[in-house]
């Protein structure tokens, strides 16, 4: 067994790491940061990722306005809005990294490409 990523593992150690902070404005720096566990899904190619097991199918964030993101993220966590994979990211999500990560997509107008 060589290559055997887990990347939700890794995922949630690293939102487990920075969830100390108190709820601020959001910042966007730190949710560029953050962001680099959505970007897998959430990247390039109009919302298409082709290097997992599967292909899935993922909305365009980037240029988003923050109040949408954060809305959606917390509908999400309550179960408002049902999708297995995101009720997975939203509940390991502080409010913190939510404010941050919308505040980043909000005004990153460009998808990333890789
Ligand atoms: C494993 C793949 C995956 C990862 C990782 C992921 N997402 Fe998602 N995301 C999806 C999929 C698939 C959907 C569409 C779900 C649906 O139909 O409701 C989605 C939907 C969303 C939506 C709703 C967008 C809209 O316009 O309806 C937001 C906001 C979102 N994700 C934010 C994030 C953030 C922020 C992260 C990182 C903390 C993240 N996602 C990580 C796959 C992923």
């Amino acid at each position: 067994m060589k290559h055997h990523p887990i990347p939700v593992i890794l995922m949630t150690l690293f939102l487990a790491a920075s969830a100390q902070a108190q709820t601020s404005a959001g910042n966007a720096a730190a949710g560029k940061y953050e962001s680099s566990m959505c970007e897998g899904c959430h990247n390039a190619h109009g919302g298409f990722k082709t290097d997992f097991p599967e292909v899935y199918r993922a909305p365009k964030l980037n240029g988003q306005s923050a109040a949408y993101i954060a809305q959606c993220l917390d509908d999400y966590r309550s179960g408002a809005r049902r999708n297995p994979t995101m009720k997975a990211v939203a509940d390991i999500l502080t409010s913190q990294q939510i404010a941050n990560l919308s505040a980043y997509y909000a005004v990153s107008k460009n998808q990333s490409v890789k």
